[in-house]
């Protein structure tokens, strides 16, 4: 057994953490060792498919050649993430097939694949124990509703609760979550400046290129001018931010944009921020039925206060959507984030509501 440090020092030490290869092909085999010990992370060759069957479930990773595929397949193992169909060149029609029998990630096609490859095995290495994170959408039901504040607090929730957190910005007019935050003095990338080739990319380089990422809460941000994220960008980041274990709060434009529904397509809860207003009831209606047109059915967060006297109960209601929670305004809050700070009050109403969502979340 080889302890193999990662980044943060920690050891995969663990046969189970390991990723697993059943490749009859020395040549092939040797460049997927080779590639592995570039991330340095060790991986464990199987030699035949009962020998598979008893690290299916837990490897973080299992990579089969087109012969192991049509075994594996053949065995009926049940289907699990993170299973690579590695070969050398283009696959061919056979490969396909296994591919969709086996439930297959990815078909990669080597030294095409290599970056893809290596990225794949840093991703392990980051996150051994292989709990993916959970990714949040939060959605405003009116302009200034809230949701990007909610975002940001739930954000706060997730450190205080021990863990890890990125918020992924995904609306380019809402002048930046880095400024939400009271972050955006710090170095970093926004997302104009944040280049992803290919459909993949590592979570701790994201991590060490945004801002905040040795604080536990990292921001991708939307910046004062250059343009907002593309569906691919949000959906490589989402990916990396859950590989990698983190909780990724993702904050929604109204309008629902092709990068907004990457990030709603993945989000296992979306929440939804409603005033508790009449005319904020109707605007989150509209916004309710673009995101059933997207499969997606939100819970409602009520903000405080209620001027005409609407119940939580009744926003959520006339919006058709099952109630979350509600929430009384936080006191200051205007003012705090205009100074450039952001309330840390853990009991305060903003939090409270924070916690809830985390647990709905993480329930
Ligand atoms: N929980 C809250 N309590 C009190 N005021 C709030 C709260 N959430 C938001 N606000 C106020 O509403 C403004 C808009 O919030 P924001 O989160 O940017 O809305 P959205 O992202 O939905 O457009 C904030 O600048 C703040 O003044
Ligand atoms: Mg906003």
């Amino acid at each position: 057994v080889r302890d193999v440090p990662n980044a943060e020092g920690n050891t995969v030490d663990d046969e189970t953490h390991r990723p697993v290869a059943l490749i009859d092909d020395d040549a092939l085999l040797d460049d997927v060792l080779r590639l592995a010990a570039a991330a340095d992370c060790a991986v464990d060759r199987v030699p035949d498919v009962p020998a598979l069957r008893g690290r299916w479930s837990a490897a973080p990773l299992v990579l089969l050649d087109e012969r192991a595929a049509a075994a594996a397949a053949r065995a009926e193992l049940p289907r699990r993430a993170g299973v690579l169909l590695v070969g050398a060149g283009p696959p061919g029609d056979g490969v396909w097939q296994h591919a969709v029998a086996l439930g297959a990630e990815r078909v990669l096609d080597l030294p095409d694949a290599e970056q893809w490859l290596v990225e794949a095995f840093a991703d392990v290495l980051e996150h051994p124990g292989g709990t993916a994170g959970r990714v949040l959408a939060v959605l405003g039901g009116r302009g200034g509703a809230g949701a990007s504040v909610l975002a940001a607090a739930v954000g706060r929730a997730v450190l205080r609760s021990g863990g890890r957190a990125l918020l992924v910005d995904c609306d380019p007019l809402g002048g930046g979550l880095d400024l939400a935050l009271g972050v955006e003095g710090e170095t970093g990338l926004r997302w104009p400046g944040l280049r992803l080739s290919g459909g993949r990319v590592a979570a701790s380089a994201l991590r060490s290129a945004l801002p905040g990422g040795s604080s536990g809460l990292t921001v991708l941000s939307c910046d004062r001018d250059g343009p907002g994220p593309e569906p691919h960008a949000v959906a490589a980041v989402v990916d990396a931010g859950r590989r990698g274990g983190d909780t990724v709060v993702c904050d929604l434009p109204r309008q629902l944009t092709d990068a907004a529904c990457a990030a709603l397509d993945r989000a296992d809860l979306a929440v939804l921020v409603v005033p508790a207003e009449v005319r904020a009831c109707a605007a989150a209606t509209r916004v309710a039925r673009r995101a059933a047109e997207r499969g997606a059915r939100p819970r409602v967060l009520v903000r405080g206060p209620s001027p005409g006297g609407l119940r939580s109960e009744q926003v959520a209601a006339a919006i058709g959507l099952p109630l979350l929670t509600s929430m009384r305004p936080e006191p200051g809050l205007a003012s705090a984030l205009d100074r450039g700070t952001f309330p840390d009050r853990s009991g305060g109403p903003l939090a409270t509501a924070a916690a809830a969502v985390l647990r709905e979340l993480m329930s």
